[in-house]
């Protein structure tokens, strides 16, 4: 991280106490489509990232760019609609500043989800996964650079990303909520054009179930603070080759709108049971 960054980090994190002060416990960071959970919170104080110091802010279509404070299932959350990606030319320090700043605050826990191809043949748009392990294939890691000890250490363990413990709780909510979940590993590529056929062929058997483009710099950039992370990927589309038909970024959206439902009855679960 450069010279300033974590004074950036502060700045940004003292605006939002500021806006919305009181301790936050959870933050959930809202792939694209997924949005709309940011609207369940109550007694919410809504902070478009422009009016925080030093955000960045994401330009791609379903992606809102507003961070949520408020209440769901009886715990004080604070909710990112809208991240950063690498593909948008984007300093990798920036992707993961949004995860920082929470980490800032005092989050303990950090819900990362994600739209993303299913690779895994047995699976079918719509479904939800809960990730189990990352393979990041985007060529960069948000800690490259000097590291700054008052974030964490120089080379963080790897070992346990996606916490076994939070993972459970995913299964309990989703048991619960009568939504069904799966399991697998999710490959994360720089995009931001979508995969070929013989890479998607690759990935698969390297053990992958699902890609993406995001998600993995916020889980890295989170273990290595410390904070205890879930995943969850909505597959909004079978991966490239593996159907007759091209992909697109608006079946992207339709996916992920039509399976909200049963997405924010997942989370909600699992916040009440953090
Ligand atoms: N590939 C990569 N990223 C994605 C995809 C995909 O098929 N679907 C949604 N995000």
């Amino acid at each position: 991280m450069s010279m300033g960054g974590f004074e950036r980090l502060e700045a940004a994190a003292e605006a939002v106490r500021q806006r919305a002060g009181g301790a936050v416990h959870t933050a959930v960071v809202l792939g694209s489509g997924l949005g709309d959970f940011a609207g369940k919170l109550t007694s919410a104080v809504a902070i478009p990232y422009g009016d925080l110091p030093h955000w960045p802010e994401s330009k791609v279509i379903g992606h809102s760019g507003r961070l949520v404070i408020g209440d769901v299932a009886g715990r004080r959350i604070a909710a990112l609609a809208g991240r950063v990606h690498l593909y948008e030319g984007r300093d990798p320090s920036d992707v993961v500043f949004a995860t920082r700043v929470m980490g800032r605050l005092g989050v303990k826990h950090l819900i990362l989800t994600n739209a993303a191809g299913g690779v895994n043949t047995g699976f079918s748009s719509g479904a939800l996964m809960v990730i189990d392990d990352h393979i990041n294939l985007q060529g960069t890691n948000p800690l490259v650079g000097p590291n700054d000890e008052r974030l964490g250490a120089r080379f963080p363990d790897m070992t346990e990303v996606y916490s076994r413990r939070l993972r459970g709780i995913a299964d309990e909510a989703a048991a619960a909520a009568g939504v069904p979940v799966s399991h697998g590993i999710y490959a994360a590529l720089l995009g931001p054009s979508y995969e070929t056929p013989a890479e998607i062929r690759y990935l698969r058997t390297i053990g992958a179930d699902a890609v993406g483009m995001s998600t993995a710099p916020e889980a890295i950039a989170a273990r290595h603070m410390g904070l205890e992370v879930l995943g969850i990927s909505c597959i909004s589309n079978m991966a490239a080759g593996i159907l007759p038909e091209p992909l697109n970024h608006a079946e992207v959206l339709e996916t992920t709108h039509r399976v909200r439902g049963a997405f924010m009855a997942l989370l909600e679960g699992i916040i009440g049971r953090l």
